[in-house]
């Protein structure tokens, strides 16, 4: 039987009253109804939609619980780019900002706005009609995934709007801390996986499958931006302050701790302000957002490749923790230096729990005097390695043992030794299994032989069932393949996957096999050039020092070590194996000379992140078209390819003068 007009009423009044209780508990924190009236109305709803299931409504309460039908993420294309920021990291940034601002709006008057910069994920959500149509991640920016039944689970966002309009807003989903602390609690509990940060696990959950878990996650949002889809209506809209009124008008959730200044030095007032509240706040923040407040003046000021020149992000220095240091380790790299390791009482410091942090070396252990037990004040900036800044030189500390460093290797105990001048110190024995390990995980990595399946683990087993000695031993497995199959922990298809990955990466070409044998100083960038101008591995043994020196943007460094490289016994014999084997030690360009001249005599440099091609990709083919790829911005840079959040060298091909062209404009000119 059809559900009748006053079930149909019943079923209006319990959504409406449900979806107020939310706005009050979650976006104004002023909740007027109690737990067991709100699970009550939820309950009441629940049984009948499901007794008549067309009561059901794209904006019911109860699609914030979640349903198991699997997510599939479909790709989305955002109408307007959702763009990305530049950065500032100090006071004399934001006077170049500034100023810029200045000259493009020729002295006109103008307004900053002043806002947090949640560390979180971006989102868009598209309302038609007044009702959530869409919601989708900012993916590159200019397609997302599709994520509305998980957006739908976040409880401060609206499901319809008191308007029937028809707008996108965008804003930042992330996680308050005590809900992370919760989550990571429960994984404990359930002996699961601790997750590092709430920004990545607010990523991850947007991406989960099953929307009943994100509901069960209680993820969080503040919206920054409003657009209306229609033009004539967009057009209305005055300020980014306006709008943010029109936000929270419509009941979405929209932080308040905001300024509207008429100053740069207003707004270095409020960025020290917030950076002082930082660890007060109940979520992670990474800066604040300048934006000028009038549309009219943004539109004139404009966008340059992926950010708008009209805003900027300031983005904090770097957040210290201080806490034990209950070790200290040393770790073996593949070339045998010996790096210091701290190993700390666990800590939480901006947005991930560090428990270990580098101590470059042992000079620098004694210059900072850190002894095992201190309490030491650690650092992390970006997302770089946390390290240990300095020892809180107390009574404590007095009494504790000053550091020194072991005389020999901890994986194979044989003595270690520092060359003059350096301040490392060096397992010399080749054989060592702390650097065949390290060796080989650098020969297999995606960027080098790109050998699916070999991870830290299974090599690991491997060279300790003496499977694998050296990396050429890798071209060997194949005969193993039985034995291999009948070990317990792996199935004959992870097998079969190693054996034909190992395979195809026969045709790697040259430049990724020397990056792969793992001549010390020889990067990516280094092997490509090197391969490019001695065409093949004879031409390479032979060259003299001199000779490998001339090549631009080989150094001395560099070329003495290629040398010494190929002067050794051992090394010849592992590039014979490894040829032998089929790998590839000969360049299928010709030396020197390029497939088309179209960039001949051009030197560009990359930067930021892109998006139509990869960093390496881009660089190759400015190679392959006879241009050159140089890594810093000079008089002599013809072109700066700036991707999103270019830094530094955009600074500084702006201050040279130095053109400065997005992907398209690349495309153009190659074309
Ligand atoms: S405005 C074109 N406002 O920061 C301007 N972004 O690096 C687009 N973010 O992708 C963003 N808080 O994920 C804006 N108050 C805020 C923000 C904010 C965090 C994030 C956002 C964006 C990234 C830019």
């Amino acid at each position: 039987m059809p559900a009748d007009s006053k079930l149909k009423e019943k079923a209006k009044k319990l959504r409406e009253k449900l979806l107020d209780a939310d706005y009050k508990y979650y976006v104004l924190a002023r909740p007027d109804m109690d737990d067991y009236e709100y699970d009550k109305l939820m309950k009441e709803l629940q049984e009948l939609e499901t007794a008549y299931p067309e009561l059901k409504t794209d904006d019911s309460p109860t699609q914030r619980v979640g349903s198991d039908l699997s997510n599939s993420f479909e790709t989305v294309m955002h109408d307007v780019p959702m763009l990305s920021l530049a950065n500032s990291y100090d006071e004399q940034d934001l006077d170049e900002f500034d100023k810029r601002v200045n000259n493009l709006l020729k002295g006109e008057k103008y307004k900053y706005v002043c806002e947090l910069k949640f560390d979180g994920i971006a989102v868009s959500l598209t309302y038609k009609n007044g009702m959530l149509f869409r919601g989708a991640t900012r993916g590159d920016g200019i397609r997302g995934d599709e994520i509305t039944t998980n957006l739908k689970t976040i409880r401060v966002i609206p499901l319809n709007l008191k308007s029937k309009i028809d707008i996108e807003v965008r804003g930042e989903v992330f996680f308050m801390l005590e809900d992370f602390f919760r989550i990571n609690e429960e994984q404990e509990t359930l002996g699961e996986k601790i997750y590092a940060n709430p920004r990545n696990t607010a990523a991850g959950s947007l991406k989960l499958k099953d929307s009943r878990i994100v509901a069960s996650r209680r993820l969080n949002m503040y919206c920054y931006s409003l657009r209306y889809l229609e033009a004539a209506e967009q057009a209305k809209l005055v300020s980014h302050s306006e709008n943010m009124k029109i936000l929270k008008g419509l009941k979405f959730p929209v932080n308040d701790n905001t300024r509207v200044v008429g100053s740069i030095e207003d707004v270095k007032k409020f960025c020290n302000e917030v950076e002082q509240e930082r660890d007060i706040l109940p979520y992670e923040i990474d800066g604040v957002v300048i934006k000028v407040d009038s549309l009219k003046q943004q539109e004139k000021i404009g966008s340059i490749a992926k950010s708008p020149r009209w805003a900027i992000a300031y983005k904090f220095k770097a957040k210290q923790a201080t806490t034990r240091l209950k070790e200290i380790t040393l770790q073996v790299g593949r070339i045998g230096t010996i790096t210091p390791v701290a190993e700390l009482e666990p800590v939480f410091l901006a947005g991930s729990t560090i428990s270990r942090a580098t101590l470059h070396n042992s000079d620098e252990i004694e210059r900072k005097d850190i002894r095992v037990g201190d309490f030491v004040k650690i650092e992390k900036g970006g997302d770089v390695i946390p390290k240990v800044v300095e020892v809180v030189k107390d009574d404590h500390h007095k009494k504790l043992k000053p550091f020194k460093m072991p005389d020999k290797c901890p994986a194979c105990n044989q003595l270690i030794h520092r060359p003059e001048g350096e301040a490392n110190y060096y397992c010399t024995n080749s054989l060592c299994p702390a650097q065949v390990q390290g060796r080989m995980e650098h020969f297999v990595a995606r960027t080098a032989m790109d050998i699916e399946g070999l991870g830290f683990q299974i090599l690991e087993k491997f060279i300790e069932l003496g499977y694998l000695n050296d990396v050429t031993d890798i071209y060997k497995l194949s005969k193993h393949e039985k034995e291999l199959k009948a070990l317990d922990r792996f199935g004959a298809k992870s097998i079969d996957n190693i054996l034909s990955s190992v395979e195809k990466s026969k045709e790697r070409p040259f430049e990724k096999v020397l990056f792969a044998i793992g001549i010390r100083h020889v990067g990516e960038r280094t092997a490509r050039i090197l391969a490019k101008r001695f065409k093949n591995v004879e031409a390479l043994m032979a060259a003299s020092k001199e000779e490998i020196e001339q090549v631009h943007e080989i150094g001395p460094r560099i070329a003495e070590s290629v040398y010494d490289f190929f002067h050794t016994k051992s090394n010849l014999q592992m590039v014979e194996r490894l040829r032998k084997a089929g790998l590839k030690f000969e360049s299928e360009q010709p030396a020197g000379g390029a497939a088309s001249a179209k960039l001949e005599g051009l030197t560009f440099v990359v930067t930021g992140s892109l998006e139509k091609y990869k960093r390496e990709e881009v660089e190759e083919l400015i190679e392959s078209l006879g241009g050159k790829a140089a890594s810093s911005v000079s008089k002599k840079t013809n072109y700066l390819l700036a991707g999103a959040e270019a830094g530094s060298k955009l600074k500084k091909a702006e201050s040279l003068g130095v053109k400065v062209i997005s992907e398209d404009d690349f495309d153009k000119l190659i074309k």
